[in-house]
């Protein structure tokens, strides 16, 4: 995917002008970012503000080319992309980012961070630079932790607003064991998919329903095949900046920082838009169809996942867990 510019020579003159110019400034490589929402979504106004703090830090030799809409596939193949250094970059939710680098799997509890400022504090903090420094021996680096947002349910069958109307309904999950677990637990039927499938599984009715954050149900126009909207906030939905590890290594010290930099740049800018899509998104879906259920037993939910709890804490450690739900900065 990386390639450096060239030019075509067509006469000696312009081999010689290119030739000096080629003297005069140094070489430009352009890298590709993929994910998997629109370029006006949360996740391309952040691959905007990446690639702009991109060419800037690195004084333009490196320019950012964008390939949004799963245009390199989905997340998980284009995290295998990046591991074998077809994908330069990618931004991807946590989802299925656990089955490479599992460190991250804890992040992916239900009802595990508050609300948003209890969440970026965490991955902002301590406990988020650990879980990004298990990236490299995966072949991956995780430059910067991002935004999806919180997952409410969306469905096609009736409203849900206590765990008991799960029952049956065959949901569309990431392909993330944790979430699994928990839907399985409170009686749904989950069925893992990668997302550039979800629209039209939703349309055909393969499935009933889905869960994703506001901006995500948003971009995606779900309200035109979901009904239901139950505002169950059930799991923090964490996003990453990702660089192939072949590609971070050919790059200077100075270049890795900037792409660091970059990458925190993209999360706020990602951030920033998820906190604007949330004051709005709601009455947007209502607008355009949905029933939005408020009403939802959120503590019932918390109950019903008991057994699943326990498991979290076998899996993870009680410990490791308490320290992200007590963290304060
Ligand atoms: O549901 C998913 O797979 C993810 O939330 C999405 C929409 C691809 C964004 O990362």
């Amino acid at each position: 995917m990386m390639r450096a510019q060239g030019a075509r020579l067509t006469s000696l003159a312009a081999f010689s002008a290119v030739f000096l110019a080629s003297v005069a400034a140094p070489a430009q490589t352009t890298l590709g970012i993929g994910y998997a929402l629109s370029p006006t979504s949360h996740y391309g106004i952040g691959a905007e503000a990446f690639a702009a703090a991109v060419e800037e830090g690195t004084d333009g030799r490196y320019v950012i080319e964008q390939f949004p809409n799963s245009a390199l596939g989905g997340e998980r193949e284009m995290i295998e992309g990046a591991q074998i250094g077809s994908v330069d970059v990618l931004i991807t939710s946590t989802g299925p980012v656990g089955n490479f680098v599992p460190e991250t799997l804890i992040t992916d509890i239900p009802f595990l961070f508050r609300d948003y400022d209890h969440a970026r504090a965490v991955l902002d903090g301590p406990i988020g630079q650990e879980i990004l420094d298990e990236f490299p021996p995966h072949g991956l680096v995780a430059l910067a932790w991002a935004e999806n947002g919180f997952r409410n349910l969306t469905n096609s069958v009736h409203p849900v607003s206590a765990p008991a109307d799960l029952s049956g309904l065959k949901l569309r999950t990431m392909q993330n064991d944790v979430h699994i677990l928990a839907f399985e637990t409170l009686g749904a039927l989950p069925t893992p998919m990668a997302w550039p499938e979800v629209y039209t599984a939703l349309q055909q009715g393969t499935v009933d329903g889905q869960e994703n954050p506001i901006p995500v149900i948003v971009a995606a126009s779900l309200a035109e095949v979901q009904p239901y909207l139950s505002l169950t906030r059930h799991v923090y939905s964490p996003s990453l900046f990702i660089m192939s590890k072949t590609v971070w290594d050919g790059l200077s010290e100075a270049d890795q920082q900037a792409f660091v930099e970059a990458a925190r740049a993209g999360a706020t800018a990602m951030r920033d838009e998820v906190s604007r899509v949330e004051q709005s998104g709601v009455e947007t879906l209502r607008g355009a169809g949905m029933e939005v259920i408020e009403e939802v037993d959120l503590a019932a939910f918390q109950e019903a996942l008991a057994s699943a709890y326990a498991q979290y804490a076998e899996r993870f450690g009680e410990e490791p867990i308490a320290r992200i739900r007590d963290y304060s900065p």
